[in-house]
């Protein structure tokens, strides 16, 4: 696999799992935070393999960006950064919780036109990208994102997680994506089957 600059913004738990994926499967990662002095997430961010810095340094930095942040802080942070992401892969993770749409691909769209946007790492909890694994299995992901030289680099960050990337269409289909979020909390919470639950596309 070709090794990628990949930034990811957002140290949360998906962001520092999404990092540490990317390093051990060879990217150099770099964890964008609106507080890149603060020694617990400096610590965060090189047990992971990565290192740390302001978002906008982060974006500077990479070639595909990964957003990871709380779904309702998109609305600030895509038109403050949105210039930075100009010809970038630019993959939208983040879940907006309650607002009329999920993802924020119309932002990214309006604030960054020339970026290359998916819709990916957002459909499962975040112990299916530490461990992909079900099994004798490797789970599946749905993304979004058009097709092209971008695709393949959208694909080699899925499965850098060990996840076989799904795509489901173009970002017009990105809310069928979004469903699996509901499905998913569905079953591993309201069905209590537990957070370690994937999905597999099964073809004849
Ligand atoms: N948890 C999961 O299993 C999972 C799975 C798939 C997708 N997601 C989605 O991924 C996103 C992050 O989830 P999480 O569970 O990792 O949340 P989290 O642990 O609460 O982390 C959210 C991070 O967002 C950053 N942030 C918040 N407001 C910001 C702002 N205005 N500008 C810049 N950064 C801001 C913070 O980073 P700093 O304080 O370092 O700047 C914080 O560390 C959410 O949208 C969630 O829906 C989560």
């Amino acid at each position: 696999m070709d090794t990628i600059r990949v930034a990811v913004i957002g140290t949360g738990i998906i962001g520092q799992t999404l990092a540490a994926r990317f390093v051990q499967a060879g990217h150099i990662v770099t964890m964008g935070t609106r507080n890149p002095q603060r020694d617990d997430l400096v610590e965060l961010a090189r047990r992971a393999g990565a290192s740390l810095t302001s978002i906008e340094d982060a974006i500077h930095s990479a070639e595909a960006v990964v957003w990871a942040i709380n779904g309702s802080a998109m609305a600030d942070a895509i038109p403050a950064y949105g210039q930075h992401l100009a010809d970038k892969v630019v993959i939208d993770a983040t879940n907006n919780i309650g607002a009329p749409s999920m993802n924020s691909l119309a932002l990214i769209t309006e604030y960054a036109p020339t970026a290359h946007a998916y819709r990916a790492f957002n459909s499962l909890g975040w112990e299916n990208f530490a461990n992909p694994r079900y099994g004798e299995l490797n789970g599946d992901l749905l993304y979004t994102g058009p097709t092209g030289p971008t695709q393949a680099v959208a694909e080699n960050l899925i499965e850098s997680t060990g996840l076989r990337p799904i795509r489901v269409g173009d970002n017009d289909k990105a809310k069928i994506v979004d469903d699996f979020v509901a499905l998913w909390f569905s079953l591993a919470i309201g069905q209590g089957m537990g957070r370690e639950l994937g999905f597999k596309i099964l073809t004849r």
